[in-house]
């Protein structure tokens, strides 16, 4: 296929010709890394400041702050300046529901809504600094209420509305947000799914929530606590034509809290700020995606990940994009719905998960061929490596090997791409698996166990030299665990924890979690929250949970379970603890596997021996044990996974 970069010129994307000139490439690369401050100065040009910065970057490690001393409003970026021009009337969101229902909302639609918005939270005495939860569906006021808490300074917390009351009140909890949104339900697979019923568990447990606000969506009536729920609906009336002045924030100020899962056993949250992030998710998703002014951009991500914060939410709205929202499964009420919603819109970028694309390869191409994805341009990948196949099945069958993959490897740390194909600066070859090659400003390189680089195509933990202005402010009200986890392994560089090789090309491929984080349809979890939610059930005495491989969720979690003297192992049982584990912490922690053993596989010093669990959840041998670091000899390793494998076969079969 070809594909005519900005030159004008015609280039073979497949090409394995490696001399192609990658100049303009390299050249902005280059530049990025040899003169950051310059270099990130020029780009700060696309943000509407208020008050320009002094200092482009003030580097006292760990703590990389962008553009200090500049002031300007993230709601601002994404919404006034389009809506005060002749952009006003664009489309910034088609928005289609799971049911059918759609909704058009121009950029001066969104300007009124996001002004309603902002007025009810200062009406109910939200302030700058002060924490908001967010847990909505994929409905628009999910976006607005995101855009009103930028525009008043308030920092907001969106929990995934498919995490349990448990999972909300922890990140409640640690936030101490004052207020919560959500909404009567939502809708999943034709089924409404009671969130108000979950947060009113949740707020059960959080002191510090005062109000609940509530969006009145799907037809039936929660519980109504009229002291401290209010139905948006109401106060929305009262503010119909307010006008909220922006908040003038400081290019430093947080902008939000998302949580994530570490290697501990409580997710961390991860603190961003205005001015860096602003810019470096722009700039990343112009690079890599190139759109232009006519491009229907659909980033299939919920908003309550971090792709759904950079790439559905901040990024599109800062370029003046229009892009579509989805609410719901892509596989309701048939396999096709988002193939309908392509030919329906004529989207032109579409961005979603090698999850997704393994599931629709698994039900076979005819479902493509009844609709026409011809308006396609550019398609992107996240969460997880895509696998080559995955790769050019997406490639031929989606693409019509037409459009480039922009695989992006980055993190809810790094805010926006790290490492990914940059078709909007110069189209260059691409292989499938690959990310290929970092983003202007991200100097990356890989590092063996001593900290040594890595010769090309020898595997290593991939390590970040210099701070990049989308990287995180902190881990909220923990800076020891943000020094601890990205900055001590390899002192002096930011440690993202992932497996990785650069190959004699210098091309990069990321190969997984090097911790002990399990990636279930791109979704972090970490082995750590699995155990501490599992020993929670009354049956359960002890616990160690592991990764298998997924033909379409990349990874599965087992868990191996001891249990309490007086219980005994039954697929009552199994399935007990699977349904205990989802309202523990949310569908993401659903077990494939519960296996019962006796013991678990530990070192003399009490460590569990995870490399055994691995390979026995796996079904694979335990391979080469000698490189196992936890000072156990090859024979006790041995005799561990035997015993563990019995009790896995006796366990499956009862
Ligand atoms: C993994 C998602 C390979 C990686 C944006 C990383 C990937 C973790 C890719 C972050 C990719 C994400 N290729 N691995 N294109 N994208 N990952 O915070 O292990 O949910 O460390 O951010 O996902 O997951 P998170």
């Amino acid at each position: 296929m070809t594909t005519i970069d900005k030159s004008g010129e015609k280039h073979n994307l497949m090409t394995n010709d490696y001399f192609w000139p990658m100049k303009r490439y390299q050249d902005m690369h280059k530049r990025s890394i040899d003169d950051p401050e310059g270099f990130w100065a020029e780009q700060a040009g696309a943000l509407a400041w208020d008050k320009p910065w002094d200092k482009v970057l003030d580097w006292k490690p760990p703590y990389g702050r962008w553009f200090t001393g500049g002031k300007l409003n993230a709601c601002v970026q994404c919404v006034d300046r389009h809506a005060m021009s002749q952009k006003s009337s664009k489309v910034a969101i088609y928005w289609e529901g799971e049911t059918g229902d759609t909704r058009t909302i121009s950029y001066a639609d969104l300007l009124h809504d996001v002004n309603r918005f902002a007025a009810v939270l200062k009406k109910l005495g939200v302030q700058k600094g002060d924490r908001v939860a967010i847990y909505l569906p994929m409905i628009p006021e999910l976006v607005t209420a995101m855009l009103a808490c930028a525009r008043i300074g308030a920092i907001h917390c969106v929990i995934f509305s498919g995490f349990s009351a448990q999972a909300i009140s922890d990140r409640v909890n640690d936030s101490n947000a004052k207020l919560i949104i959500t909404a009567s339900g939502g809708y999943r697979r034709g089924k409404i799914l009671a969130l108000k019923g979950i947060v009113d568990d949740a707020v059960a447990m959080c002191p510090s929530i005062e109000k609940v606000l509530v969006v009145k969506y799907t037809d039936h009536e929660p519980n109504i606590n009229p002291d401290k729920d209010i139905w948006l609906s109401d106060v929305l009336n009262d503010s119909d034509n307010a006008v909220v002045a922006p908040e003038s924030m400081d290019a430093t100020d947080p902008l939000f809290i998302l949580y994530t899962s570490g290697t501990t056993g409580k997710p961390k949250g991860i603190l961003h700020g205005t001015a860096g992030y602003m810019l470096y998710a722009s700039k990343t998703l112009q690079w890599a995606f190139n759109p232009s002014d006519d491009s229907i951009y659909w980033c299939t991500a919920d908003a309550g990940w971090i792709t759904g914060h950079s790439y559905l939410v901040y990024a599109p709205l800062a370029l003046g994009l229009t892009s579509v929202i989805y609410e719901g499964a892509p596989d309701y009420p048939a396999i096709d719905r988002w193939w309908q919603i392509i030919e329906k819109y004529r989207v032109s970028i579409f961005y979603t998960s090698p999850t997704a694309i393994r599931m629709f390869m698994r039900n076979g191409e005819e479902w493509l061929a009844k609709h026409d994805l011809s308006s396609l341009q550019v398609m992107g990948s996240v969460g997880e490596a895509i696998n080559p196949e995955a790769w050019r099945w997406y490639y031929k069958y989606i693409g019509y090997e037409n459009c480039p993959i922009i695989d992006t490897w980055w993190q809810t740390e790094t805010g926006g791409f790290m490492i990914a194909p940059c078709a909007g600066i110069q189209s260059y070859p691409l292989k499938p698996g690959s990310a290929t090659l970092p983003m202007p400003g991200v100097d990356p390189v890989v590092l063996d166990a001593d900290g040594n680089e890595a010769a090309p195509n020898k595997t290593g933990f991939i390590a970040i030299r210099k701070p990049w202005p989308g990287m995180l402010l902190d881990v909220y009200g923990n800076p020891d665990l943000y020094q601890k986890t990205y900055w001590s392994r390899f002192p002096g560089y930011y440690a993202p924890g992932d497996y990785s090789m650069k190959d004699a090309d210098g091309y990069w491929w990321l190969l997984g979690r090097a911790d002990e984080v399990i990636k279930v349809s791109g979704h972090r979890i970490s082995t750590a929250e699995l155990e501490h939610a599992v020993v929670g059930h009354s049956a359960v005495a002890e616990a160690a949970a592991a990764a298998k491989p997924d033909e379409v969720k990349g990874e599965a979690i087992v868990l191996f379970v001891i249990l309490r003297n007086d219980h005994v192992g039954s697929v009552e049982l199994q399935k007990e603890i699977i349904k205990y584990m989802r309202t523990a912490i949310g569908t993401v922690a659903t077990p494939d596997d519960v296996i019962f053993v006796d013991k678990l596989p530990k070192t003399r010093s009490g460590k569990i021996m995870r490399r055994v669990l691995k390979a026995v959840a796996a079904g694979t041998s335990i391979g080469d044990i000698t490189t196992l670091d936890d000072q156990t000899s090859v024979e006790e390793v041995m005799v561990a996974y035997e015993e563990l494998k019995v009790a896995a076969a006796k366990s499956n079969n009862g």
